[in-house]
């Protein structure tokens, strides 16, 4: 991702590795200031993952990956049994980061599937290679993506999104927002309503930024404004990401999704779902099966920004000791929506028999096949 930030332009992932340090593009900052922050250690990644310095389900994978390889290399030195617990300790570590992308959890899997060969050097080896495959193939992921969605966009279109499926959220050039960059850069057209996403903002404060940063024409609109919009018919289609979708086609994605494609469905609008095959997860049947974080309640209470001499406040919004709850994801069932956008290209009814087809083999190589990878 480009950034032009304080008159500087940087190239930019949302999570990368320099050796055993892990950095992201601090997302709590956001819109306000850019700052990458370094994490040392498998734990300080976790603790990164788990308070969303980075967020979204690709770039919470990678950073997932990246933490195994952290462990890996912090075990290197020890015997093939203690090195085995040690590692298995730091995935149940991330693992209890954050419950609903699958990204992250199958991220992990990968790392300790790459740890079922060799003696300690050579599955050190093996876990960092696979936690750089799993960056490097998503980064492909998401650019296929941006082909096989930019078809669905027509010049003109205005495309509504919610939270923040870009480049910050999945390592490349995102998931719902990978089509309409492609779209732009085509020379499209094209306009994006922007939903706030509240209780953290992902929309007004990353979704807009990413927008901006790009040249995309967008509008910034309260949650509760897409329905009319999408009822005056100013609204094309829906474009949005996931976190984790069910085999049967039901999609977990940020809180307030499931309402968008009510309506979407209500006023006969496109609703697509941009995600790649590390989102799709066959072991969940059902939306049923999946496991919705909640988060604190101040999230609901409070808000973060800059106050009038542009020093970063909280400040409550609620009254205090207001009982709030705050679910951080829903689910959206499968009959509302009209199609996936995969790096396999478009996938419409029935879902289950394609995800079977498309995404049922592993998709990383195993263990001791990563040489060149
Ligand atoms: O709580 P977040 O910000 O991690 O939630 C992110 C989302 O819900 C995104 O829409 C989703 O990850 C799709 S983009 C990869």
């Amino acid at each position: 991702m480009n950034v032009k930030m304080d008159g500087v332009e940087m190239d930019v992932l949302a999570v990368w590795r320099e050796g055993s340090v892990v950095k992201m593009v601090d997302q709590r900052k956001l819109p306000h200031s850019f700052e990458i922050i370094d994490l040392k250690d498998h734990k300080e990644t976790a603790w990164a993952i788990k308070v969303m310095v980075t967020r979204g389900a690709g770039s919470i994978g990678c950073a997932a990956g990246f933490g195994m390889a952290q462990a890996a290399l912090e075990a290197a030195y020890l015997p093939d049994k203690d090195f085995m617990v040690y590692l298995n300790d730091a995935a149940d570590t991330i693992r209890a980061t954050r419950p609903t992308a699958a990204n992250l959890f199958k991220a992990v899997d990968k790392c300790l599937e790459a740890a079922d060969w060799g003696k300690v050097s050579i599955k050190v080896e093996n876990i960092v290679k696979a936690a750089e495959y799993i960056l490097n193939d998503d980064i492909k992921a998401t650019e296929e993506i941006a082909k096989a969605g930019g078809r669905l966009i027509k010049d003109g279109f205005k495309i509504l999104t919610h939270c923040n499926a870009g480049a910050l959220a999945y390592i490349g050039l995102g998931t719902a927002l990978a089509p309409i960059r492609q779209a732009h850069r085509d020379g499209k057209n094209v306009f994006v309503w922007v939903d706030e996403t509240r209780p953290r903002g992902q929309g007004a404060r990353i979704t807009a930024w990413e927008l901006e940063q790009e040249g995309i024409p967008y509008a910034l609109i309260a949650d509760n404004a897409a329905g009319y919009y999408m009822q005056r018919g100013e609204v094309d289609m829906v474009i949005v990401g996931a976190d984790r979708i069910a085999a049967n086609g039901d999609t977990a994605n940020k809180i307030g999704t499931y309402e968008k494609a009510v309506v979407a469905f209500e006023n006969k609008i496109p609703f697509w779902v941009a995600a790649p095959g590390m989102t799709i997860d066959l072991q969940t049947k059902t939306g049923d099966n999946i496991e919705i974080e909640e988060r604190d309640p101040e999230e609901v209470t409070k808000m973060w920004g800059l106050n009038d001499a542009g020093e970063p406040t909280t400040i409550s919004i609620a009254g205090v000791g207001t009982n709030a709850r705050n679910p951080a994801f829903d689910v959206t069932p499968a009959k509302f929506i009209d199609g996936f956008i995969t790096e396999h290209g478009l996938i419409q009814r029935p879902f289950i028999e394609a995800f079977y087809s498309l995404f049922a083999s592993p998709g990383i190589p195993p263990g001791n096949k990563y040489a060149g990878t």
